[in-house]
């Protein structure tokens, strides 16, 4: 039996997750799960073979079949399908509206449930995505549900944009986020819902700064472990 503690993080997408685990993952040492990273790489695979995304034999024959490593170098997690670096490919917004495509397709999301687990070593692990704490890993010490508005995370991706010297259309930016919460939040399997015994983080008035110091406060009071940066 492992002694691996899990902290679950989910939410919608651009609600601050990724930057909050990476820190906590860093504070504690523990192992990081980008599962939305899996798949938006599986996505990016299934178009890469002129495949269609809602071809469920298709894109299940390509899960698991998937070559994905993520390979962790001092400027970041390198993100690999094969030897093709898709680092940066699967960071579109076109990219993260095909993963939720993918994702909403039962037998695909059964068929990686083990490839994500098997990131759980010790001293502990960081899941991110839509159901660490409710199907992943629902045992989880920690499950912590980070939301936001839509009109937040909006903003936020705008800003993000521009300052990599992107353009950005707030309206069209919206409507996608909206979309995908749509699809993320009603599919029938593993929806987008916060666990039973999660603790709710709203982050829309909040700095990274303050929703990490929450989430710190949650951990320490959950398994005694103090986050450290
Ligand atoms: O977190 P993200 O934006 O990288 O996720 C991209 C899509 O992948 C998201 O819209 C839904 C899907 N996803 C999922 O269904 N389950 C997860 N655990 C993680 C992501």
């Amino acid at each position: 039996m492992s002694n691996a503690i899990v902290i679950a993080v989910d939410g919608p997408g651009g609600a601050g997750k990724g930057e909050l685990t990476r820190k906590i993952a860093t504070a504690l040492d523990f192992e990081l799960l980008d599962s939305g990273a899996i798949y938006r790489v599986l996505a990016y695979a299934v178009r890469k073979a002129g495949l269609a995304l809602f071809d469920e034999s298709s894109v299940l024959q390509e899960a698991k079949l998937l070559d994905l490593h993520f390979d962790n170098t001092p400027n970041g997690v390198r993100v690999l399908l094969g030897e093709e670096d898709v680092t940066s490919a699967i960071r579109t917004e076109e990219a993260g509206v095909n993963a939720s495509k993918v994702a909403a397709i039962s037998s695909v999301r059964l068929a990686l449930l083990q490839r994500q687990r098997s990131f759980l070593r010790e001293p502990g692990l960081v899941a991110d995505g839509r159901d660490m704490g409710t199907v992943v890993f629902p045992k989880a010490q920690v499950k912590i549900f980070l939301d936001a508005a839509a009109s937040v995370r909006a903003q936020r991706r705008v800003l993000q944009l521009q300052s990599s010297g992107k353009s950005a259309d707030y309206e069209a930016i919206l409507k996608e986020i909206e979309e995908r919460d749509e699809r993320d939040r009603n599919r029938e399997v593993a929806p987008l819902k916060p666990a039973d015994d999660a603790v709710v983080i709203d982050s829309s008035n909040l700095s990274i700064e303050e929703v990490f110091n929450t989430a710190a406060q949650i951990i320490k009071e959950r398994t005694g472990l103090e986050c450290k940066l």
